[in-house]
Order: structure tokens, then C-alpha cells, then sequence
């Protein structure tokens, strides 16, 4: 059942130290915080519309060495387990395999998923699962400069039936800003990251390298998962990888979700996958406001996004 935008507007979240999350993730969340994760573990770490669904589709390829049909097992949404995602059942939308009855992913069934496993998550490091910081697994992060994470959120809002309307793009700049937005404030999101790259096993990648050169940042993510690829392979994973294979794909393109979920004449998913797409978005003065903004938040960070390529 598609929510009528008077629902829509009214749609609230809420809150985890202070960090807006969907209503049924902050429900269970002490059994989210209690998840065990192990050595093995690689968890894939981003704030939202950071190219999280490239990422998976890289990973799950190195993983099948290079083997398409395998990628095509399931819808990409579906072969990595989402931390914390709860949402109540959809009829016809049914979720991982993982899932419970409450339509939370993270339960005791991933826990028996065979090692090693592969996860996925959005939260913050002060949010993560404390069993993450001890078990000694990897992570693998990808950040993308905020003002395209922004603008790739504002759509994903828009054609997002279940998440609140964003209203107009100046109304919505404002909530960006304010970090009012699921899963929080992309700068301390970014920033927490940043700041433990070397205490543990952290893979940090950013969007913009993986547009500039797709293969060496592949050969990284090989690297980090133990993995020995040879070129033909490689090559393979970047063409299949490439935003116009993976919008073509329906195991990538999330066509196989629900209009009422999400409708993708408003904005599809695999929307333009581009780098300074904020360009097309921003006023000068927003753009002012921002960068000044950015400075202060990131202040004492060495943290260095790339805008356009
Ligand atoms: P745009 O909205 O800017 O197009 P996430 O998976 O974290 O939700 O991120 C979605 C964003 O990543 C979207 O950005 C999407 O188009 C982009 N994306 C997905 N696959 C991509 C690929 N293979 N290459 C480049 N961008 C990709």
C-alpha cells in the first residue's frame, strides 16, 4: 500500500542519540547492538547514496571470482545482510533470507550464514555493534563528497514511497544540513570513519577514485579480501560493474522492488552516477553557505573529497 503524501509528510522516525532511524530499527535495537560479529567478518560501511550498492556488486564479484551467473543468484539487497534494517513485511516485497518475523535482518539466522560472511551497514561508528570493535574483522568504508551524496539523497527521498517527502530541494537543503536525515549528519558519519582508519582493519575508498579509475580500485578491494585475481577477470569485474551494466541489471537496478516502495518514474535508482552532479543543484549562494558550513564541521580533519573529475 503506497502511503498518500499526507501519510508520507507525516512518516517519523526516530531517534538514536540523536541520529534519525527507521521506527523498527530503533524498535530492536538492543538486539541490533547485541550482534556478534566475527573475525571474518567484511563489513561494508557507508553513509547513504555513497555508491553502496557498487560497492556490494564489486565485493560480491571478487567474491564469485569473476562468475556473473553466480552475482545473479539474487537482487543485490538480498545477498548481503543489512545490519540493521527492520521494516515490517511487505506482501510483496519479502525481504532476505535472513530475515525474522519482526523484519529485522540481523538476527541469529546471519549468525549461521556461512563465513565469510559479508555485511552491509550505514551506521556511525559511535552506533556500530560493540562485538564489531573487538572481533578484529574488516571493514570496507566508501565515502562520497556531500554535495553529490546530498543531491543523490534528495532524489532517493523523492522516489523513497516510505521515507518522509524531502520537500523542495531549498527545504531539503536545510534538513541535509542539519544531519535531520536517516541514519544522521554526513559529516560526523565521515568524519568518525576518517578518524579510525588506522586503529583497525579499514579499507577507506572514495566514489570519486572508483569513477576515476574503476580498476585500481578493484585491485584494492581484491587485495583487502585475501583474494588473487588475474586481469581477464579483473577486466570483467569493471565492465560488469560499470553504472550502465549495473542500471541495465535487474539484480542491481532494484526493479524488482515495488512502486509503492519505490517508484522509479519519480527517479530511478541507478539515477545518473556521476561525479558533480551538484553542479546542477546548488545555487551560489547555497554553495557559499555549504562550503562554509563544511569548514567548520570538518575542521582539523585531513580529509580531502574530490568535486568534480
Ligand atoms: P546518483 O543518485 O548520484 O546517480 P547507494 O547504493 O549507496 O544508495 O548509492 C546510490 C548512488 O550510487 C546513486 O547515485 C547511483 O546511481 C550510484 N551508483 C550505483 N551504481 C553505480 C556504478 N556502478 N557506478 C557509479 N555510480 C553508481
Amino acid at each position: 500500500m503506497a502511503l498518500t503524501p499526507e501519510l508520507r509528510t507525516q512518516a517519523k522516525w526516530k531517534e538514536i542519540a540523536g541520529i534519525p532511524l527507521g521506527a523498527a530499527t530503533v524498535d530492536n535495537w538492543n538486539q541490533i547492538q547485541a550482534f556478534r560479529a566475527k573475525p571474518d567478518d567484511l563489513l561494508i560501511c557507508t553513509y547513504p547514496k555513497s555508491g553502496t550498492t557498487w560497492i556490494q556488486e564489486i565485493v560480491d564479484m571478487i567474491e564469485q571470482n569473476g562468475d556473473v551467473e553466480k552475482c545473479q543468484r539474487d537482487v543485490i539487497e538480498h545477498r548481503h545482510p543489512f545490519i540493521e534494517w527492520a521494516r515490517p513485511p511487505h506482501p510483496d516485497y519479502p525481504g532476505t533470507h535472513y530475515v525474522d518475523q519482526a523484519g529485522l535482518e540481523l538476527t541469529e539466522v546471519s549468525n549461521e550464514m556461512p563465513s565469510p560472511r559479508i555485511l552491509k551497514t550505514h551506521l556511525s561508528t559511535q552506533l556500530l555493534p560493540p562485538s564489531f570493535w573487538t572481533s578484529n574483522c574488516k571493514f570496507l568504508y566508501v565515502a562520497r563528497n556531500a554535495k553529490d551524496c546530498m543531491v543523490s539523497y534528495y532524489h532517493f527521498y523523492r522516489m523513497n514511497q516510505v521515507l518522509p517527502d524531502p520537500g523542495t530541494w531549498d527545504e531539503y537543503f536545510e534538513t541535509f544540513i542539519s544531519g535531520k536525515v536517516y541514519w544522521g549528519s554526513w559529516f560526523d558519519h565521515v568524519r568518525g570513519w576518517w578518524e579510525i582508519r588506522d586503529r583497525y582493519q579499514i579499507l577507506f575508498l572514495f566514489y570519486e577514485d572508483m569513477k576515476r579509475d574503476p580498476k585500481r580500485e578493484i585491485q584494492k578491494v581484491m587485495q583487502f579480501m585475501g583474494k588473487n585475481l588475474d586481469e581477464a577477470v579483473l577486466d570483467r569485474i569493471v565492465q560488469e560493474t560499470s553504472f550502465e551494466r549495473m542500471k541495465e541489471n535487474p539484480m542491481t537496478n532494484r526493479s524488482t522492488v515495488p512502486k509503492s516502495l519505490l517508484d522509479q518514474s519519480i527517479s530511478p535508482f541507478m539515477r545518473k552516477g556521476t561525479v558533480g552532479d551538484w553542479k546542477n543543484h546548488f545555487t551560489v549562494a547555497q554553495n557559499e553557505k555549504f562550503d562554509e558550513i563544511y569548514r567548520q564541521k570538518m575542521k582539523g580533519t585531513s580529509i580531502n573529497f574530490c568535486m568534480e573529475l
